[in-house]
């Protein structure tokens, strides 16, 4: 049985764009969120950013789940399998195996923001495990993890190092909230990129193919088609930094020259400074002990934390408290 439940049109969408661009390129410095990266061009862009040598984190968690799947399958004997931020699902078929063959799963409930890339991901899975109730849900993670089935033994996997795109406050309130949505001795299973050395952190950032730097470019071609916004997305530059008093990459986008902007559907210009940058993506990289703290200011236990022979990123396991 496939099932997709739409919390989130395209005109709810469009609604937030043209809220976050409002508020974004009115700020000093200017801003633009991470999430309106992922049209269709920008998720074919960020799988080709996985497969790049300089990405390791696709490829490190990969290793830690292939490894750890069966042992999370016993530790949780997980019901229902969520997966926030699902995009296309692949890792996660790590996690359906193992529970499977566990045997106590009997649905999977992929939550994302892109119709498109749910129902692809839906059907595929549908068709490969016959036996799973597969429900997806198209919904923002901030704003509908209220519309998350219940009914016990949940396991909420938030995978890829995706929650590095909140920033500290916004981590405490969507762990708060997510665990305000658990009973207690439900499972999230966290996924996170560790701090390292800049060395290692900035080329992932900032690859030699140049597919990064297209990928953030891409947002100002997302702006300008849905919002009729007049970016020449050339004129802007990639830059990948790394923020040593944050412990986050920051990505930006800089103004190559002076220019003037209009934002057809907003009514708004907006000047650019020769040299000007545009914050695009934060995207934080933890210490195991301090996202320890983070998940147990919110509630979670965290019981088990897993890496990569390199240390370099991290899983953690952590049951929802009582
Ligand atoms: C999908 C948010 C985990 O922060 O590494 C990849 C996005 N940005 N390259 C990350 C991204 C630039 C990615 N996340």
């Amino acid at each position: 049985m496939t099932e997709l439940d739409i919390h989130l049109d395209e005109s709810d969408l469009t609604a937030a764009l043209r809220h976050d661009v409002a508020a974004g390129l009115a700020a000093d410095p200017k801003w633009l969120p991470p999430k309106w990266f992922y049209d269709a061009r920008g998720s074919e862009l960020f799988e080709e950013i996985t497969r790049l040598p300089e990405y390791y984190p696709t490829r490190a968690e990969r290793a830690i789940l292939a490894e750890r799947a069966g042992e999370i399958a016993r530790i949780t004997d997980a019901k229902t399998l969520v997966e926030l931020g699902s995009g296309s699902s692949e890792k996660t078929r790590l996690l359906l195996d193992a529970l499977l063959a566990h045997g106590t799963l009997g649905a999977f409930v992929p939550l994302d923001v892109s119709v498109a890339a749910l129902r692809e991901a839906v059907d595929r899975l549908t068709g490969d495990y016959p036996g799973l109730a597969v429900h997806g849900i198209v919904g923002d993670l901030t704003r509908h993890l209220g519309t998350i089935p219940r009914g016990g033994g949940r396991v909420v996997a938030f995978l890829g190092g995706t929650i590095g795109n909140l920033l500290p406050a916004e981590r405490a309130a969507f762990l708060g909230a997510l665990r305000a949505v658990l009973d207690e001795g439900e499972w999230l299973l966290l996924g996170a990129d560790l701090v390292k050395d800049p060395a290692v952190l900035v080329p992932a950032y900032d690859d030699a193919a140049g597919v990064t730097a297209e990928f953030n470019r891409n947002v100002l071609r997302v702006v300008n088609r849905e919002l009729g916004a007049d970016f020449d997305v050339a004129a802007f530059a990639h830059v990948a930094l790394w923020n040593p008093d944050e412990e986050w990459i920051e990505m930006r986008l800089r103004a190559e020259r002076a220019m003037s902007v209009t934002v057809g559907e907003l009514n708004l210009a907006v000047s650019f400074e020769s040299g000007e940058e545009l914050r695009t993506e934060v995207s934080a990289k933890f210490r195991p002990a301090g996202l320890a703290g983070e998940l147990a200011a919110a509630g979670f236990e965290p019981r088990h934390w897993w890496t990569d022979p390199q240390s370099r990123f991290g899983v953690a396991l952590a049951r929802a408290g009582g």
